[in-house]
């Protein structure tokens, strides 16, 4: 394990921190995103934690989603189960599993909505580079990605010169996904992006490496 992922959760404590903000700009988005999703919709979170960025909105969206929620640290798995659970979310499936290989996704893919929040910032810029070009193999027609990138986030693995979100952005453009939102606040670090894959998905083949943490 890279980093204390567990001490990491815990500014989610503070409501008025900048990841807490950030988590508030990710449910927003992943609501408009659900409202305007053709139903059923299959959700895939890559490096989900403990899920407090989609469990809530799952509990409280009327949409019927089945989600998959792929993260390795088995407490931070559990919780996310739990909490699953206690919100009576019977189509939840949380994998205890590294997200960084599409092996990962088999059975959970195409999926409609695609999670990434908290990745590109602790990977090389070669691997967002490959995550992002490797999305359209796990993606529906039609399908959304949220992602989120740091802006100097501690320990930063890019060597990009300027907000590495920009680079993130261009990497989407230059796969073929439409921006829908990018949301950049002047006074925080947190940089939140929803992308749309317009095309047929491309075909799914198991065991293709996308990142590992730094
Ligand atoms: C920055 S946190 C983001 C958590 C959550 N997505 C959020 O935004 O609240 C990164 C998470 O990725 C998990 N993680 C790290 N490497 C992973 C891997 N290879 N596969 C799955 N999860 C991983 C960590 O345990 C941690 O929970």
């Amino acid at each position: 394990m890279s980093r204390d992922w567990h001490a990491w959760h815990a500014e989610y404590d503070d409501p008025e921190s900048s990841l807490s903000r950030r988590l508030d700009v990710v449910r927003a988005q992943l609501t408009s995103t659900l409202a305007d999703t053709t139903e059923p919709v299959r959700l895939l979170s890559l490096c989900a934690g403990d899920g407090r960025d989609t469990l809530p909105v799952l509990a409280s969206t009327p949409a019927r989603v089945t989600a998959v929620l792929v993260e390795l640290d088995p407490e931070l798995a559990d919780t996310a189960r739990a909490s699953a659970h206690a919100r009576g979310l019977r189509d939840v499936e949380v994998r205890t599993a590294d997200a960084g290989t599409t092996s990962s996704c088999a059975d959970a893919v195409p999926a409609d909505v695609l999670m990434a929040c908290g990745i590109f910032g602790n990977v090389t810029d070669a691997d967002v580079a490959r995550t992002v070009a490797t999305l359209p193999s796990l993606l529906a027609p039609g399908a959304h990605v949220i992602w989120t990138r740091g802006c100097r986030v501690p320990q930063d693995p890019t060597e990009v010169v300027g907000d590495p979100s920009q680079a993130v952005r261009d990497h989407f453009a230059d796969a073929g996904f439409e921006e829908v939102a990018f949301v950049r606040p002047d006074d925080a670090s947190y940089r939140v992006g929803v992308h749309r894959w317009p095309r047929p998905g491309l075909p799914f083949r198991s065991g293709v490496r996308m990142f590992s943490f730094v």
